[in-house]
Order: structure tokens, then sequence, then C-alpha cells
């Protein structure tokens, strides 16, 4: 997995401060107000830091920039990077400066002289989220290595604070390596052993294989990977932090490890992306890690389901009628309808299974919902208020993008066959509703459920604010944030 900057914490130190030879941070206001450590390395500089916070120059400055001054009088340090907060920010804002605090950095070891725990941690937090590369397949990547160092005068309060943001970091380094892999790397072998290794954090993680499918009745997966080389397999991950009888929150992820469109065969063009269509099942996994790393106290089950979409001599046909676990018959028009296919089976099999207190699935589902909400919103589908809005409260406080769309009996009726339960398909309009009432059909009316389409959010062409282009690892906060305001015990 690409490993974290690493982080340490310690006492401030004035030795220190003059003798680092990489960069210095520290926080100044945008009135120009330094910290306790900020005006301790001013007079180091012999009062230079305070002169270019009074100087015009950073009078353009706004929050959440850096603005550097290299070589200053009297210190060891190449520069000291400056960064714009006020004493009232939010996290957003601390964040953003951490990000582009990484950006000037380079690959300099980072010396921060800042205080307040809190601020602290969301700053180092949006400096290591946005120092991610993924450099597996480059020969002549160096790993680097250089850290940050943070002196403050409570390091401990600021390790403690900035611990749990770390883990959310690692389970998003996680899912963004996941998505970032090519389906000849990760198989849906390779998928369930790099979960299996997650029980070293105290998670008990299952691979389900495709005799074990096949007794449960999961046809309508088991159809989705059958012209594939590569076993079927689902994998679920129990993290059991909460009180020992409370029904857990599941998550359930869409794992298409490569989506060819199958014999309704996608386009040339653009279909080496699909390599990405197990993005929901990495948000899963990346999210699980996170709550076992910061111990959680509440009760989480994460199942995945892991396919690939091959043509075939023996894949599923246009036309074909398969049978779901639930024991409703669905006709496949459309082969690359597939994520629902295999959504629906590992839905039913939750419920069955955990009788969970909340169920939210997220996929890769439809390439509409990127018509729709492009790529700043991930599409939210919900049958109970008050899980879609406490899922909606968390994304926003995280500044991930998701936004509710309808459903409706209207939309539902449009999935109707003429030989079978249900089409796997609704046509053009709405498609990305009409996906996602497919999977209603698989929700048992008192579970409370949220359909996540993050087919525009999970993968992006250029930088986002913590990401660089690629994976993002969208989900990981806002449903670590969901668990922590709503699931957790204490
Ligand atoms: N994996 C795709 C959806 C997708 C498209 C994800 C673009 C990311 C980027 C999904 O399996 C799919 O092929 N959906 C079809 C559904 C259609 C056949 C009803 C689509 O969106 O075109
Ligand atoms: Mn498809
Ligand atoms: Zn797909």
């Amino acid at each position: 997995m690409t490993d974290l900057t690493p982080v340490s914490f310690a006492a401030t130190d004035l030795d220190a401060f003059a003798n680092h030879a990489g960069r210095i941070a520290v926080i100044v206001t945008p009135e120009g107000k330094l910290e306790q450590s900020g005006r301790r390395v001013n007079r180091l500089s012999k009062g230079a830091l305070q002169r270019f916070v009074d100087s015009d120059r950073f009078a353009k400055v706004k929050v959440g920039q850096v603005v550097s001054m290299a070589w200053p009088a009297g210190m060891a340090a190449e520069a000291v990077d400056l960064i714009c907060l006020p004493r009232n920010h939010s996290v957003g804002e601390a964040r953003k400066a951490g990000a582009a605090l990484g950006k000037v950095r380079g690959d300099a070891a980072l010396l921060m002289a800042v205080d307040g725990a809190r601020r602290v941690a969301e700053v180092v937090f949006g400096c290591v989220m946005r120092d991610y590369t993924f450099s597996a397949h480059k020969t002549d990547a160096e790993a680097n290595t250089t850290g940050i160092t943070v002196m403050c005068t409570k390091p401990d309060e600021a390790e403690a604070a900035a611990s749990p943001l770390l883990a959310i970091a690692e389970g998003t380094f996680m899912t963004r390596d996941l998505v970032n892999e090519p389906a000849n790397v990760l198989t849906t072998t390779e998928f369930a052993d790099r979960l299996a290794e997650m029980t070293s954090l105290g998670l008990e993680v299952e691979v389900l294989e495709e005799a074990e499918l096949e007794k449960l009745g999961m046809r309508t997966l088991l159809c989705v990977g059958q012209g594939s080389d590569s076993p079927s397999k689902v994998v679920v991950m129990q993290w059991k932090g909460g009180a020992k009888d409370t029904a857990p929150l599941a998550l359930v992820g869409k794992g298409v490890v490569f989506d060819t469109g199958g014999i309704s065969l996608k386009p040339a063009a653009g279909m080496e992306d699909m390599t990405m269509d197990m993005g929901g099942a990495g948000v899963v996994a990346g999210t699980m890690r996170a709550l076992a790393k910061r111990k959680a106290k509440a009760n989480v089950v994460g199942l995945v389901g892991l396919v690939e979409n091959m043509p075939s001599g023996n894949a599923t046909r246009p036309g074909d009628v398969v049978t779901s676990m639930k024991g409703d018959t669905v006709e496949v028009i459309n082969t690359d309808a597939e994520g629902r296919l295999v959504l629906c089976d590992v839905m039913w099999y939750a419920q069955e299974r955990f009788e969970p207190a909340g169920m939210i699935d997220l996929a890769t589902l439809t390439g509409a919902i990127i018509i729709g909400l492009g790529h700043e919103n991930a599409g939210v589908f919900s049958n109970d208020d008050a899980l879609c809005n406490a899922f909606l409260k968390a994304a926003e406080k995280e500044n991930e993008g998701a936004w509710r769309m309808p459903l409706g009996k209207a939309y539902d009726d449009m999935l109707k066959s003429r030989i079978a339960d249900m089409k796997n398909i609704g046509g053009r309009p709405a498609g990305s509703v009409t996906a996602a009432q497919f999977l209603q059909r698989f929700v048992k009316e008192d579970t409370p459920w949220i359909h996540l389409d993050i087919a525009g959010v999970a993968s992006v062409k250029s930088a986002t604010g913590l990401a660089p282009a690629g994976a993002t690892g969208w989900g990981v906060m806002a449903l670590s944030r969901l668990v922590a305001d709503n699931f957790e015990t204490e």
C-alpha cells in the first residue's frame, strides 16, 4: 500500500527551529497575527517574518493559502512557509491550507511550528491527504520518506487529535490504491487477498467462493462473472467495536474489477477507465480500514461483490433470465447494466444475515449520473429521510459533494418485463434513477437504505482539493464521519 507521509510530534525546541535544514511552517491570521511558535521563529529570523507579514505582499494572501519566505536570516531553513488561517477557521480551510503546504514543500523535510491541537491536526491531515502518488508501476519511482515534524506546546494533545484523521487518510490511500490499480493486477483473487490482510487490524474477514455463492442462490451476481476466468467472490468484513447486541451498519460495494460490458460490449474509446469499476468496493474497504485503525466504537459490516464482466462463449447473453437470491427473476436486457445484478444479491444477503440498522451501497453504477451531476457530486438515493439527512450532513462537513435524487413508482414501472419479474434496464431517460429503483426492489421495507452512485466522483481527470488526478477515495471521510456522529456508543 502507498505509505502515508510519516508524521511525528514533539515539544517546541528553539534549537530545532534554528537548525532545521528543510522548511518551517508557521500559522498567521489574515490580519497578520503570529502564534506563539510563530513569534519564536520571528525572533530567530531577527524580525524578518514580521516584516514580511506587514508588507504589501502579504496583504494579498487569502485564507487557506501559503506564502513562502526563502532563506530567512539567522536560521538554517531553506524557507519559512506562512499558512494563512484565521482563529475561527473552518475544517475545510485548515485542510485546504494543509494541501497547499504539501504542494510547496515538495520533498523537503517539514517542521511545523504551530499551536492548537485541533488546527494542527487538520492542517497535517490536508498535507498528508494531498501527498499521494500511485507509483506502484513506475520503475524509476523513489520513495519520498522525508516526513513532517510537528512542534507545539502540547504534542500529546496534537497527536491525539491527529491520529483518527491519519486513520482516515490511511483508509483513503487504500481506496485510491485499489481504484488506481489496473485489472490485470487487481483480479478478484488479488482484491480478496488484500482485504483478508486486514484481519491484522482486528477485522473479521470471510471470503465466500463461487460454490458457496451458488449454494446461497446468488445467480444474478454469478451471471455477471461467468464469462471471466477470474472467480467471482463475496468478501464480508466485520468490525465489532460497538455494544454486543446492537445491529450493525452495513456497507455494500460494487466490485467489478473490470467492466467490458460483457456481450453488450462497450466501445473501445475510454474502456480502460473501467478499471475503476470496483470503486464502490474500494470505498467500503477503505472505510473499514479507517474504522478499524481508529478503533471506532461501532458495529459496521462491509460486504463487497467481486466479479469481472467479460464476454466469452459462456458469458450471459442479452435476453437471459436469471433468478436472484431473493427469488425474483431478472431479464438481462443489457449485460453492461451489471452492477445492479451484483449488488442486489449482496444487499439481500446482507439483510438476511445481519438485519442491519441501516444499509448503504456504493457503486460506480451509471454513466447517466455523470451527465446529471458531473464530477462534483455523488448521486444519493434513499428510502429514509433520517439516515439520508445524517449522511448528507456528514458529507457536507467533510466537503464531499453529495446530492439527493428522487425515487418513485413511475420510475419503478419502467423496469417491467414481459417474461420475468423485472428487466435490468429501464431505458435512457432517468438512467440513474431506474438503476436505483432496481436496487430498491431488493431492500426490505424496514431497512433504512442509501444508494450512492459514485461513477462521477470515484476517479477524476484533474486534481481536486485533497486528491491528485486519478482515484479520489471519495466517501471514506463522509462515511467515517457518519459512523462517528450517529453509530458510535459513549
Ligand atoms: N460501470 C458502468 C457505469 C460507469 C460509466 C461508471 C462511466 C463510470 C464511468 C456501468 O456498469 C454501466 O455500464 N452502466 C451503463 C448502464 C446502461 C447499460 C443502462 C451505462 O451507464 O451506460
Ligand atoms: Mn457496465
Ligand atoms: Zn459497471
